[in-house]
């Protein structure tokens, strides 16, 4: 795992402090004891390596302590594949049918965790391919309305201002994006309050943000860009990951 203690405290190599990494949200509520994985309904969901989302020293991520309204990052299902944690506070129920550019259609189903209020997307651009890295991040999670982020609480990619729900499967609110971001498929285990991350629904980009960005990705994750996450994904802040979002 990429990380290391010291004295202080866990610290990982980017100075993530375990305390300030997960802090019990405001509306966190008790894990219900109930011995049952909540897997997802299988319906248009590609199946990859099923991963554990993990901290990153190495211990589970707790559905239930994620901070409501914080952008965590993690990659799935490749090491150069970019997706958003979110916790949004509220109980996020599945929507009518979606439709992607090719014209196929999904069932997303609302969020996961104990209050079914997390949720996690593919956090490539449907427009450009837009994506966060350890440098810049054009797309971002906007807590609050700005001039150009008419609404609260949604993934706005500054390029050409895509803006998505993600209480809504990530649909298109406005922009030149032809589909929503690709949702990642959970199975959430209330008996432990774990999440694993197990495929993608919806319109995956990966093969064409491959081919565009090789050069890039090379230098960022080296030969590693399409190697296949499994058996954990480490989860970072998206704050603690990238030095510079830029905000529009
Ligand atoms: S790349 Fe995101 S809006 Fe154009």
């Amino acid at each position: 795992m990429p990380y290391r203690r010291n004295s202080a405290g866990p610290t990982d190599r980017e100075g993530v402090n375990r305390r300030d990494f997960i802090r019990l949200s405001a509306t966190g509520c008790a894990v219900a004891n109930i011995a049952e994985l909540s897997a997802r309904p299988h319906g248009g969901i590609k199946r990859y390596e099923r991963a554990q989302l993990v901290d990153p020293f190495g211990s589970p991520i707790r559905p239930s302590q994620l901070v409501v309204d914080r952008a965590y990052i993690f990659h799935y299902p490749f090491a150069g594949t970019p997706c958003f944690l979110l916790n949004l506070g509220r109980p996020v129920r599945g929507a009518d049918p979606f439709r992607t550019a090719d014209d196929r259609t999904y069932q997303w189903e609302g969020g996961v965790g104990p209050q079914q209020s997390v949720v996690v997307y593919s956090v490539i651009c449907a427009h450009r391919l837009n994506y966060p890295t350890r440098e810049i991040s054009f797309i971002n999670y906007r807590v609050e309305a700005s001039p150009r982020t008419k609404t609260a609480k949604v993934i706005h990619c500054c390029s050409e201002h895509s803006q998505y729900d993600p209480a809504a499967g990530a649909r298109v609110l406005s922009g030149p994006a032809p589909q929503p971001l690709a949702a990642i498929a959970l199975d959430f285990d209330r008996t432990t309050d774990t999440v694993f991350a197990t495929g993608t629904l919806g319109g995956e980009l990966f093969d064409e943000f491959f081919a565009k960005f090789a050069f890039k990705l090379a230098l960022e994750h080296g030969s590693e860009a399409r190697s296949a996450i499994a058996r954990t994904a480490v989860v970072r802040e998206l704050t603690q990951y990238c030095k510079q979002q830029v905000k529009c």
